[in-house]
């Protein structure tokens, strides 16, 4: 029992001594060991869970609630989760983790599979994922536009090219800064 502390408390050290001398390597360009990513994975999806279950979720199937959904994510999101027909913009291209392509996700059918989606983007889009690039914007926005965003992020899914331009999504104007904030 003694010499087991003993060689854990020599391991830390030794440990905290590699750490210390910059042993780890904190580039972007340096992806995680698959182990590391699992565990991260399966870490964030459980927090999430844990913390959107509660959510409530409003009625979303309205065409003028997924058109200022629209609005706000082509304003805010497309630098990095891009959208049909974007070319990957530099930003995109340079994160780790990258940030996922939600039109390359089949649509989801299944009630309580949606419905837990919504509760899940929505928590995320409020408040972040830390050390990640994905901002909180519940900082700076109303509850109501971040679900009018869910919605549009459920439609987004399988979307062509083509549908999001009829959104108006087509040239992508970087001037557009026309979503809502907090009043
Ligand atoms: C600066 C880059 C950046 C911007 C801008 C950004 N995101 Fe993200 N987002 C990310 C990254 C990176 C991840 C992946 C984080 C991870 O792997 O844990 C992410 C993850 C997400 C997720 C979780 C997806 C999932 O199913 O795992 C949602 C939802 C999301 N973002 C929505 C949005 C919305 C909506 C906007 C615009 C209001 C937005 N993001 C703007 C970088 C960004």
């Amino acid at each position: 029992m003694k010499s087991f502390i003993i060689v854990s408390l020599i391991t830390v050290v030794l440990v905290l001594i590699a750490l210390g001398s910059g042993a780890y390597n904190m580039a972007a360009t340096e992806k995680h060991w698959a182990i590391t990513e699992q565990m991260i994975s399966w870490v964030r999806e459980s927090s999430i869970k844990a913390r959107a279950e509660e959510l409530e979720v409003p009625a979303l199937d309205n065409a003028d609630i997924i058109a200022k959904g629209f609005k706000q994510y082509h304003a805010m999101c497309t630098e990095c989760h891009l959208a049909p027909g974007k070319q990957p913009t530099e930003l995109a291209i340079g994160l780790y983790p990258q940030a996922p392509l939600f039109y390359e996700r089949a649509p989801v059918t299944d009630a309580d599979d949606k419905l837990y989606l919504s509760k899940k983007y929505f928590w995320v889009i409020k408040n972040g994922i830390k050390m990640t690039a994905m901002p909180a914007w519940g900082s700076t926005h109303s509850d109501e536009a971040m679900w009018a965003t869910v919605a549009f992020l459920h439609k987004l899914h399988g979307m062509t090219a083509e549908q999001y331009a009829a959104f108006g999504g087509e040239p992508h104007r970087e001037d557009d800064h026309t979503h809502d904030h907090h009043h």
